[in-house]
């Protein structure tokens, strides 16, 4: 099986698809047709696939005509809410919603890889399986597929991203912490209402919340290791009715990022205590709440980074690896990583000789297409590495 060949010979396909989903995004947990798509493709190769009443998204399954292990290889599907700037043949047809962080891409690649996986099934030892999931933009979406049973029996899960932050025909499989968690926490301060020439009468919630923004930036510098990363984003202030009248409740919504599960686990402590003593010393009390988004993504196992860097070196070549920086952002493929053993990594699509350099989550986002294929090269060959050793082979 030449899957250098094999992944080639898709590559018309990758695009066709990825320009497909390019012109019809939807929106995270909106991706009706976009599942239909998918489904219909998947149906056409002759692939099992699960859907589920209550969410977008699906999962193909693929046996192989031999025993083995079970590996998944996941896409994500949704897209943006960014007006498109004109430029590209395959515009965005939807008004608004844009796929700008390449999930068209992710979903193209993958489908590549299922018409060559559904064409080579005796060549399969064990079972592969595909999921398209919804919602990577919001919050941990991902769990609602591990809720509905979608890991069970699976050993292993792979996932990439497409990365305009690096050269096309390079990849990074890197162990080691990759991207952090994405919490939010919101802080109600709540004060006393007074007359804005008589702040003496009330409890200035809007003084208080602005010595809870500065007070937050303590915890990253004098809370945590320096050797260690850690963001505390306000990003969000709300409160006040008029000049001069004194607000009596003022709400801060902001952001965590940080790798340090253990840290993580403590923050809505540290958050309650600062933010209740400082607006204590105001005169105000503060309520919080913490949400926990997705866990912080680790590569932190030996067998699957190799698997996945070697399978990335066999389909794009000698000096094809690449290291990339860990980055506060977030990947909700982390919450898999909770219950089985995955790795994740990117795939470069910046071309600059093609004047391909546009960062993600940009009205101009853009891929080199031409190494899409690679992508579908590369989710194959990890399926039948980690089989294949699996199986002893
Ligand atoms: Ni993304």
């Amino acid at each position: 099986m030449n899957i250098g060949l094999l992944a080639k010979e898709q590559s018309d396909y990758v695009i066709q698809a990825r320009r497909y989903l390019h012109e019809h995004p939807e929106l995270g947990e909106q991706e009706v047709n976009t599942t239909r798509y998918i489904c219909e493709q998947l149906k056409e190769m002759g692939a099992e696939v699960q859907t589920f009443a209550d969410i977008t998204g699906c999962v193909a399954t693929i046996r192989g005509t031999r025993p083995g292990k079970t590996v998944m290889l996941r896409a994500d599907i949704d897209a943006l809410p960014i007006q498109e700037l004109p430029g590209k043949s395959f515009c965005s047809k939807t008004p608004g919603v844009m796929h700008a962080c390449g999930h068209d891409c992710h979903t193209a690649m993958l489908l590549g890889a299922a018409r060559i996986l559904t064409a080579h099934r005796d060549e399969i030892q064990g079972t592969v399986k595909l999921i398209f999931q919804m919602a990577e933009e919001i919050g941990r979406k991902s769990e609602e597929y591990v809720k509905r049973g979608a890991l069970e029996g699976v050993d292993a899960i792979f996932g990439m991203h497409v990365w305009p932050g690096m050269d096309a025909g390079l990849a990074c499989f890197e162990g080691g912490e990759r991207m952090a968690c994405s919490d939010r926490f919101t802080i109600r301060v709540k004060g006393k209402k007074a007359h804005g020439s008589a702040p003496h009468e009330g409890h200035d919630a809007m003084l208080a919340a602005a010595a809870v923004v500065m007070g937050l930036q303590s915890i990253p510098s004098r809370q945590i290791s320096p050797l260690d990363s850690l963001v505390v984003t306000v990003g969000m202030m709300n409160g006040g009715t008029k000049e001069n009248i004194l607000a009596d409740e003022v709400e801060l919504v902001g952001t965590v990022r940080v790798f340090d599960r253990q840290f993580r686990r403590s923050m809505p402590e540290r958050i309650e205590q600062l933010a209740g003593q400082i607006a204590g010393g105001y005169g105000c009390s503060a309520e919080c709440t913490y949400y926990f988004g997705p866990s912080p993504l680790i590569n932190e196992h030996e067998n699957l980074n190799r698997l996945a860097a070697q399978s990335a070196l066999e389909e794009l070549g000698e000096g094809s690896l690449a290291s990339q920086p860990k980055s506060m952002g977030a990947e909700d493929f982390s919450v898999y990583m909770e219950h089985i053993p995955g790795v994740f990594g990117y795939l470069g699509v910046r071309n600059r000789e093609k004047g391909i350099e546009c960062i993600a989550h940009h009205p101009a986002f853009a891929v080199d297409e031409d190494v899409l294929y690679h992508g579908t090269g590369i989710y194959v060959r990890f399926a039948l590495n980690y089989l294949n050793e699996e199986a002893g082979a």
